[in-house]
């Protein structure tokens, strides 16, 4: 019997001004620590991290570009969990990408596409990527957290460490490799963006932009043309990965010292003339862009890529309300621009017995690799549908070059083209409100976004550098660079499925905030009148805590980070803490926004959309980060009173003769000469009580 607070006023913080320092600034009354950096050991007998470029064997310590996270309550002793522990746990994280200037002593050596890179520093780089998944504690219940650097726990997962596939699509041709002729395991994850946390104790991780490390090489396509993997190719296409593309790193061109070692060549994806589809690497890439599950209570298991929920840019995936007898939804967002909002139903109801059982992969089972993967279309009258991609059903049949539900779910993004769901810009994490179900999903901004393209749910497009919407209606040309070219500002979007229930197949939505400085005009920019305490760009980061306060009322508190680049003249990057009201709240103002198509010009066109209250006092600006960092990552202790939050890539564009970021040795003091690096704080408040509230 908890009474439960929604939209209410009641954030007990002062909002934190923007700021342009290289710290992390949180309230009067709060603390920030610093936890685990880039670099940090995890094991034993594996040295301090001297943050100099000469550090190596990062299978064993943290790598770089913390991102999405999850605490897990421990057991006050041994390993099993314990979900009301909040002074021990596991804090199982991401690590996105590098920011390789930093990791070797003067940057990357033979950095061209020609290479070839040295292998000891491509392996650096490669093992930088992954999970971390540690053992922290806090000393009493009140006292400082740490990481435990040699606990029985502690794992890193890395590109290279052995994966199984289950669902769908295992077994399936396009998975066979060399190293998997079978296509029923996998080496690695790689650029593991947002997360889920799964109510049997389980961490989902999410490959993101896996595309961009493959090289393809010129005259790929004609081979596979040839060699009846003309499907294949449209895919490829579809994902991005076109012929001539050297990949990020180039670590395919390493010459390794064992000529049997295939973990540099995997990332060349070009067929090999008169050999086998099975038995090169040209089918790599469709290794990536799944969703992956880590049981972090057991070190030695191996992670499952769960097919059911299809192939993208998976950026998080997380799971719906559970109710008893009811199948579960678990809600994805595919982050590109013009990409698609996903929802997986299980074919299995809820069972809440299956929370406590120990062979928490087997419950990973039941319940991500059966069910229907759905896509989303967002419809003008404030309703939507979710879309079935279901192979034989509808358009996604043999005649427009579907070949199976494999086929479907490899292929999602050509199956959402087919169904003609919405496309949305770049939909970032998903997240729930415990109290009403509703979800939630970051859009961050689309420049691509344009007065023809822009419908109901993705509204705002200038392609007037100049602003004449803002100069016209304001006589007050913005004050920043923001909203220069497309939706530069992003929002956030949120559904209620109708009947409240997770398998609905239809919903209601409304956009609950437009990011936007306070400076610009508020007929079709700040559309959510955002003042100086709560304006934003690029929101991102997007969880739910559930905490209760002083008196027992338990309030969902939604924070927000961002990931920006068009208000970064103002301000460094944010997160904010939100008590939202519910979809159509107050009924939903409809909002007249009226597009200038070019500069000067006096064409315009008008897109009609739906607004929710305006967030007013009920959002707040919580957290400002250091130079050049992204805020994402969040959770807290299940008591609310510690709140753990990953800053990525602080001073991701300076050099090591101009370091652009000192953080975070400068968070205590001085730090002169100290190369930036990435980790986790863990913020509490002073007098020991609930964060935000
Ligand atoms: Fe890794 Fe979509 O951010
Ligand atoms: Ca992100
Ligand atoms: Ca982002
Ligand atoms: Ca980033």
């Amino acid at each position: 019997n908890v009474s439960v607070t929604i939209g209410a006023p009641m954030l007990g913080f002062t909002a934190v001004a923007k700021s342009l320092a290289d710290t992390v600034a949180v309230p009067a009354g709060y603390s920030v620590a610093v936890l685990y950096r880039l670099g940090d050991p995890i094991a034993a007998g594996v040295g301090a991290y001297a943050n100099n470029g000469t550090d190596g064997n990062f299978a064993q310590r943290a790598g770089d570009h913390h991102d999405g996270m999850t605490y897990f309550g421990l057991a006050a002793a041994g390993n099993a969990p314990d979900p009301t522990n909040s002074s021990r746990g596991l804090l199982a994280l991401n690590h996105e990408n590098i920011t390789e200037v930093y990791l070797h002593p003067n940057g990357p050596s033979n950095f061209t596409a020609a290479g070839p890179r040295p292998e000891a520093e491509a392996l650096k780089e490669i093992e930088a990527h992954g999970v971390s998944v540690i053992e922290v504690n806090r000393a009493g219940t009140s006292g400082a957290w740490s990481y435990a650097p040699t606990a029985a726990l502690n794992r890193r997962v890395t590109p290279n460490t052995p994966m199984s596939f289950s669902g769908p699509v295992r077994g399936d041709p396009s998975l066979r490799t060399a190293y998997s002729p079978d296509g029923t395991t996998g080496r690695g994850t790689i650029n593991n963006c947002a997360n889920g946390t799964m109510p049997w104790h389980t961490y989902l991780t999410n490959e993101e932009n896996w595309a961009g490390y493959f090289r393809r090489d010129a005259g790929d396509l004609a081979v596979r043309a040839a060699t009846g993997q003309a499907r294949q190719n449209e895919s490829l296409r579809r994902y991005g990965i076109g012929e001539g593309r050297a990949g990020n790193y180039f670590w395919s061109t390493v010459r390794p010292s064992n000529p049997a070692d295939t973990r540099f060549r995997r990332w060349n994806a070009t067929a090999t003339t008169g050999v086998a589809a099975d038995a090169d690497f040209r089918n790599e890439p469709f290794q990536f862009g799944w969703v992956v599950e880590i049981d972090p209570f057991d070190p030695a298991s191996v992670p499952r890529k769960r097919t059911a929920l299809g192939r993208m840019n998976h950026e998080g995936c997380e799971i719906g309300r559970t109710v008893p007898g009811v199948r579960p939804a678990f809600y994805m967002g595919d982050d590109a621009q013009n990409e698609y909002i996903y929802k997986f139903v299980s074919d299995a109801v809820w069972s809440a017995a299956d929370a406590t059982r120990t062979d928490r992969l087997a419950v990973g089972d039941k319940y991500l690799d059966r069910g229907t993967l759905y896509v989303a279309r967002f419809d003008a009258t404030g309703r939507g549908q979710w879309l079935p991609l279901v192979f034989g059903q509808g358009p996604l049949t043999a005649a427009n070059g579907f070949t199976s539900q494999a086929d479907v779910l490899i292929n999602a993004r050509l199956a959402g083209d087919a169904l003609g769901a919405t496309r949305m810009d770049r939909p970032e994490w998903t997240a729930v409100n415990p109290a009403t179900g509703e979800m939630y999903c970051t859009l961050t901004n689309n420049t691509s976004r344009t007065p023809a393209t822009a419908d109901a749910a993705n509204p705002r497009a200038y392609v007037d550098p100049k602003l004449p919407q803002g100069d016209v209606v304001n006589a007050d040309p913005p004050t920043s660079a923001q909203a220069t070219r497309g939706n530069a500002n992003g929002h956030v979007i949120r559904i209620r499925e109708a009947g409240d229930t997770s398998e609905a197949i239809s919903f209601a939505w409304d956009i609950y905030a437009f990011g936007a400085g306070a400076d610009l005009n508020a007929q079709n920019i700040n559309l959510s009148g955002l003042d100086a305490s709560n304006d934003f760009s690029s929101p991102d980061g997007l969880w739910f805590g559930l905490p209760s306060n002083a008196s027992g009322q338990v309030t969902p508190v939604m924070w927000i980070q961002t990931d920006d680049g068009a208000y970064t003249d103002v301000t460094n990057c944010m997160m904010l803490a939100a008590i939202p009201g519910m979809t159509g709240d107050g009924g939903a103002r409809t909002v007249n926004n009226t597009l200038t198509t070019a500069a000067n010009a006096t064409t315009t066109s008008q897109v009609n959309t739906l607004v929710g209250k305006a967030p007013g006092a009920t959002l707040r600006r919580f957290l400002v980060g250091p130079k050049q960092c992204e805020i994402t990552g969040i959770h807290s202790t299940p008591d609310g009173r510690s709140l753990f939050v990953n800053i990525q890539h602080p001073g991701e564009s300076g050099s090591i003769a101009n370091l652009t970021s000192n953080w975070p040795a400068n968070q205590g003091g001085a730090a002169a000469g100290q190369r930036p690096r990435s980790a986790t704080i863990v913020i509490t408040r002073d007098d020991g009580g609930v964060v935000g509230l």
